[in-house]
């Protein structure tokens, strides 16, 4: 009897190499995790073709002006930019998961990024939850990009900027790419999504004359 179960050990031990092989095939890698604010400067069609094409878990928070401005840019409401991501919060909600440092994600994008939210960010503040959450990823050094979008820039914007960008927080000011040849409005908007995707190291349209890599 204590013999049958030794060798029950021994058929289960023999059994485990097999399960491990089993376990240790590659795996398709996590998606990553992103989280996206938009505010109230213009340029909603940035912010709405970016979240169309970025790949991964997405989760969404749209400050009060955000909403007036996709409405008045691109007539679209909140809850169709819904379908395109795993969540949408409230910008007033700073009890969401994002407010706290123990969740953590693979970036977090703001596009477009407001120069008051910027000031908010670059002082402290962290009245909303996409303040918040900048806090938290800065206290945290989790990775920050702001599609800053303003014209002309003031002193105070651009001591900003350097003071987030010294923080290790990448300033993308919405600029979007000539040299794809945009044929359209749609490829200049798309043009611009491409660069953010590509800095999130997500593999995204075409470099300037990359066929000459190949
Ligand atoms: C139609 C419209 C366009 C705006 N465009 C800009 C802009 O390009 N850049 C900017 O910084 N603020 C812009 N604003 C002002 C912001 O919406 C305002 O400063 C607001 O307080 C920003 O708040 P938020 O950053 O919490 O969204 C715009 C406002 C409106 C109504």
């Amino acid at each position: 009897m204590a013999a049958g179960r030794r060798e029950g050990r021994a058929a289960r031990s023999e059994r485990r190499p097999r399960a491990a092989a089993r376990t240790a095939r590659p795996r398709r890698a996590a998606a990553r995790r992103y989280l996206i604010g938009m505010t109230g400067a213009s340029g909603s069609a940035y912010a709405v073709d970016f979240i169309r094409r970025c790949p991964g878990e997405k989760f969404l928070v749209l400050s009060d002006w955000a909403r007036q401005v996709l409405h008045a840019e691109t007539a679209l409401k909140p809850s169709d930019l819904e379908r395109h991501v795993r969540r949408l919060f409230a910008d007033s909600d700073l009890a969401a998961p994002f407010s706290s440092g123990s969740n953590r994600y693979d970036a977090f994008v703001v596009i477009p990024c407001s120069v008051s939210t910027l000031a908010k960010i670059a002082v402290g503040i962290a009245d909303t939850l996409i303040t918040r959450a900048a806090q938290v990823a800065l206290k945290e050094r989790m990775r920050m990009v702001l599609c800053v979008r303003e014209t002309p820039l003031s002193s105070i914007a651009l001591e900003n900027c350097l003071k987030l960008s010294r923080e290790g927080v990448v300033i993308m000011p919405i600029s979007p790419p000539w040299y794809a040849a945009p044929k359209s409005l749609e490829d200049l908007v798309a043009g611009f999504s491409h660069k953010v995707l590509a800095l999130l190291g997500e593999r995204s349209g075409k470099g300037w004359r990359e066929d000459e890599l190949a």
